[in-house]
């Protein structure tokens, strides 16, 4: 239909005749010359139709967003448009073709109107230039891979979405059979056991870019179907794997968007990471550090503080601001209700005004509580200078990582001292189990088919609690893109972990049975990692929420607003299914 695309045409083109097909990006008629800006995926170029050519009458009814089909002559224009990428040229129509109509469009593509009424017309959204550019870059992140990936052997084999359930920690979507009356399948939280399976089998290393299914609570940086770039290997070691995803994401980065990323990456152990950051995907781009204070305030009158210094459970931490001690109370106020949300029962603070003025040069509601030298080896060991503000959480562990954590990176980023860089960072020596308070057992920090360092499995049992995995994580500018672990490959060991799991033999057995009985045919070892492509795309394409690089991503409360699913299905599907809907209690 067309011998060009609009953002392709140049000066080498002037006095050709070309054919063009797009919208009707801009459709004015300014005192008798009809402009239309034309756009297609390429980019945009000027039509102008004047009242003695042939295409006048058709160019005067074109509306916004039409879809046109043009033909023409390249001519340079008089008053360049240097914003323009064909700013230089323009196209005389001599014949234009309305291929549709468009109605009048429920939002106009040039202003970027609240998420419900895009996710509802997802195509009228993506013909944004901006939705445009997103996606492609994904596009191109993802060909970069699979050509990195192809070249060095890996085998990309697919992996069923009818399945069993893969754990991963969420909620399984579950799909009823209908030729087996009560039975379910379930998604796939990740290819995990059938990657597995496949070492097993002897593809030695195997790719997928895999759709994966979870429900869980959804934020910016997740979705109920997300998709992995899932690997495996075997034979190997977890420095074998890191050293080939780490040289990939560096090629590939560079590639798709001339990132530059350090050669070889930091790495940091889980431990470290909670102390310093309160996180496991700390944000290097953000130089501040905790300062643990637990040791100096021990013996002080600030009850809070001696009550956690002296648990055995328990954290007090300093954060220092520098430059801080210019924030206002409200702000310091709003800085509190923020911790709160992530647990926190106050924030203590400190303005460091002048330090050679001692105990004068300090204004704090906790300084009266403070003696002098318990005042100064708190100021010294956060190294705090004139004009810092400190901030002070004391808690349970967890806790004081998690508000503290928070608040790191949102006040960093309101004070604007968040570098502008590109900060990746490998995350070791996971715990292996976490202790769940309410279910009253152990859970998996990774999953349950993670090896953990020691090979002993009666030595696992008896140090369960302080147990650390052979998993690992890859974190960029503080999201985590990519986990992964070198994988359990001796059946008793797995049978092992699923009991410390509090997995009975028999629910092991009904479950995993299959992978039990496979580890024990001359299983190799073998281990991997699956990266967050969504997240990995959002990051280089320089948005915040992953829903910018899905083309039909799901709302926050896992609906799709274009189609309208989930939505109720009739009686006689019901019916074939051998399923009965229950009405959702009151709530
Ligand atoms: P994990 O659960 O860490 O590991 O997932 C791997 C990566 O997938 C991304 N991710 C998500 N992205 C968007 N929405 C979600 N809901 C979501 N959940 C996870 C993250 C994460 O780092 N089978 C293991 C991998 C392995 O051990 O090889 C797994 O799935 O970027
Ligand atoms: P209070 O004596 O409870 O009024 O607290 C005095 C100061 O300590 C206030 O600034 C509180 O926000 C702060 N504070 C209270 N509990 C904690 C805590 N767990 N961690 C840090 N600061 C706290």
């Amino acid at each position: 239909m067309r011998s060009h695309y609009c953002g392709q045409l140049g000066e080498a083109l002037i006095g050709q005749t070309v054919t063009l097909c797009g919208w009707a990006d801009v459709a004015r008629n300014l005192g008798g010359v009809c402009f239309i800006d034309l756009r297609d995926h390429e980019g945009i170029v000027q039509v102008v139709a004047e009242p003695d050519n042939a295409a006048y009458a058709t160019a005067a009814q074109v509306g916004y967003e039409d879809c046109l089909k043009v033909t023409g002559v390249v001519r340079a224009r008089h008053s360049v448009n240097d914003r323009l990428k064909t700013g230089r040229i323009e196209v005389v129509a001599e014949r234009i073709e309305i291929l549709n109509k468009a109605e009048t469009l429920p939002f106009y593509l040039h202003e970027t109107p609240g998420e419900d009424v895009r996710l509802k017309y997802r195509y009228l959204d993506l013909r944004r230039p901006e939705m445009q550019r997103m996606l492609r870059t994904r596009v191109a992140l993802v060909r970069a891979l699979r050509r990195h990936l192809d070249a060095a052997g890996f085998q990309d084999i697919e992996t069923p979405i009818l399945t069993k359930a893969t754990p991963e920690g969420a909620r399984d979507y579950l799909v009823p059979s209908r030729v087996h009356p009560g039975e379910f399948f379930a998604l796939p939280q990740s290819p995990q056991l059938f990657k597995q399976l496949l070492m097993m089998a002897g593809f030695d290393r195997y790719y997928q870019i895999a759709r994966c299914f979870r429900d869980e609570d959804l934020r910016a940086d997740r979705q109920p179907e997300f998709t992995q770039l899932d690997m495996e290997f075997a034979f190997v070691t977890e420095q074998d794997i890191q050293d080939f995803v780490e040289g990939m994401i560096r090629n590939v980065l560079k590639e798709v968007a001339d990132i530059e990323l350090p050669n070889p990456f930091p790495r940091m152990t889980y431990a470290e990471a909670m102390r310093l950051y309160g996180s496991d995907k700390p944000d290097l781009r953000i130089a501040w550090t905790f300062t643990d204070i637990a040791e100096l305030v021990k013996g002080c009158e600030f009850k809070v503080f001696t009550d956690w210094a002296n648990h055995a459970e328990g954290r007090v931490v300093a954060l220092r601001v520098p430059g801080g001690a210019a924030l206002s109370r409200k702000q310091i106020d709003d800085y509190g209700a923020y911790c709160a949300k992530y647990g926190a029962k106050g924030l203590a603070w400190m303005k460091v005004e002048s330090r050679t003025k001692g105990r004068e040069g300090i204004s704090s509601p906790i300084a009266k509580f403070l003696d002098d030298a318990t005042l100064q080896a708190v100021l010294d060991a956060a190294q705090a200078t004139d004009g810092d503000l400190l901030f002070f959480g004391a808690g349970p562990y967890k806790t004081v990582c998690d508000f503290m954590g928070a608040l790191r990176l949102k006040a960093a980023r309101d004070l604007g001292q968040v570098e502008n860089a590109w900060k990746p960072l490998w995350v070791t020596d996971f715990p292996m189990f976490e202790w769940d308070e309410e279910a009253q057992r152990y859970v998996a920090l990774h999953h349950p088919f993670t090896a953990p360092k020691i090979d002993d499995i009666a030595e696992l049992a008896a140090n369960a609690r302080i147990a650390v995995s052979r998993g690992y994580d890859m974190v960029l500018n503080g999201n985590e893109i990519g986990g992964g672990s070198v994988r359990i490959h001796n059946s008793a060991m797995q049978a092992k972990v699923f009991e410390l799991l509090g997995i009975g033999p028999e629910e092991a057995e009904a479950k995993f049975g299959f992978l039990l009985e496979a580890l024990r045919y001359g299983a190799p070892p073998h281990g991997g990692i699956a990266f967050g492509i969504d997240r990995i795309a959002a990051l280089v394409a320089g948005t915040e929420s992953i829903r910018d690089v899905i083309a039909f991503p799901k709302t926050a409360s896992a609906q799709c607003l274009l189609t309208s699913a989930p939505s109720p299905i009739d009686d006689g599907q019901l019916a074939e299914l051998h399923v009965q809907v229950r009405p959702a209690a009151k709530g």
